[in-house]
């Protein structure tokens, strides 16, 4: 009946504005954890190197045949139960991943299928370790525009399958996951106070490519290829990055980082976080970590964190979150939600 209406109003060009708002959360880990002191057994690291280094104790790995869009589904299943939401309401499925199950088609398509939706529209979103904030702000902007009213955003990945596990600079980074949530359209009203997406921010700098990338493609080596990466570079790079951009979230929106309840940063490294935290005279008790436990999931690391804090209680309705991330490309961007 809603979807009537709303169509009706898309029609006679009715400017009713509409936010999008978090109705679920949920996640999945793959059930193998692999330690540092794992690690340590084939590879020439230490569980001090990668603890002082990084903050990382462990890593979820996918088993073998668990593909990306198998740990999606479960993620998406958790939040629709958790929205009370069924699936043959989603009418728009953004997955954001840099580890899809095939070159296409696209596994959000895989995971509409897996949810027995046949309905709306089914893509992914590239945007490396940036992608669930790219996905969240397309599917808000879906939403806002009218074309969407329920959405699923995933971020999934299975970072395991690109790794080279004889690089240590690289291997003892990264882990498996997925995390979603259930984007609904709401009735926006002005001002800050009502729940929803207030404001996406994403950037791009292609001429920094080279510091992050997988080393195969289909267009170039016909393989899937491994990931390189300059750390020193990328550290460098983010704790600036990242700082604007929250700066530039919290400008739009008029706030100070005192309204700020949860600051959700994508998890690469804890020195990271922190570094970026001190800038924004944000006290550690407001930041979600998980960054011991999971490792660097890439897409996945945002809404693993937004998931399990909501779970935990941490993030309650009507708090304020900002989350913001940075990856490969470089890309970059930040979103700030009332919850
Ligand atoms: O999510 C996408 C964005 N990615 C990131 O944000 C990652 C950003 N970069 C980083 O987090 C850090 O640069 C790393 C954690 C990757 C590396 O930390 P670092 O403090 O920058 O170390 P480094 O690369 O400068 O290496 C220091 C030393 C080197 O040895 P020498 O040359 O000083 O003798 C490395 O060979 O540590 C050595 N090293 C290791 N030692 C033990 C590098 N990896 C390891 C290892 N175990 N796993």
């Amino acid at each position: 009946m809603a979807r009537r209406s709303r169509c009706k109003r898309k029609g006679s060009h009715n400017l009713k504005m509409y936010r999008s708002r978090v109705a679920g959360w949920g996640s999945y880990l793959p059930e193998r954890v692999v330690t540092n002191r794992d690690l340590a057994e084939f590879v020439d690291t230490s569980d001090n190197w990668i603890v002082d280094r990084t903050g990382i104790q462990q890593r979820h790995i996918a088993a073998t045949g668990e593909y990306t869009s198998d740990l999606a589904t479960r993620a998406a299943e958790r939040a629709l139960e958790s929205a009370g939401v069924d699936a043959s309401d989603v009418d728009l499925i953004v997955v954001a991943t840099a580890t899809p199950d095939q070159t296409f088609p696209a596994t959000a398509v895989k995971v509409q299928a897996d949810l027995g939706v046949s309905r709306g529209a089914a893509f992914d979103v590239q945007a490396v370790c940036t992608g669930f904030v790219y996905a969240l702000a397309v599917a808000d902007n879906f939403i806002r525009l009218g074309q969407a009213e329920c959405a699923l955003v995933i971020g999934a990945e299975t970072f395991s399958r690109i790794l080279d596990w004889s690089d240590r600079s690289t291997c003892v980074l990264f882990g498996d996951g997925a995390g979603a949530l259930v984007m609904r359209a709401s009735e926006a009203k002005p001002g800050t106070n009502s729940p929803g997406v207030l404001s996406t921010h994403l950037h791009a700098d292609g001429t920094k490519r080279g510091f992050l990338y997988v080393d195969g493609g289909p267009s170039t080596t016909q393989t899937t290829g491994h990931l390189r990466m300059s750390g020193r570079e990328v550290f460098r790079h983010a704790v600036g990055l990242l700082a604007a951009a929250v700066d530039e979230a919290l400008e739009a929106n008029g706030l100070e980082p005192d309204d700020i309840d949860w600051l959700v940063p994508h998890q690469a490294n804890k020195r990271i976080i922190d570094a970026t935290a001190k800038k924004l005279g944000m006290p550690e008790d407001k930041i979600v970590y998980t960054i011991d436990r999971h490792a660097n999931t890439s897409a996945a690391s945002i809404p693993l964190a937004l998931a399990q804090a909501a779970e935990d209680g941490r993030i309650q309705r009507g708090h304020l979150i900002l989350i913001e991330g940075m990856g490969g490309g470089f890309t970059w961007g930040s979103a700030v939600i009332r919850w």
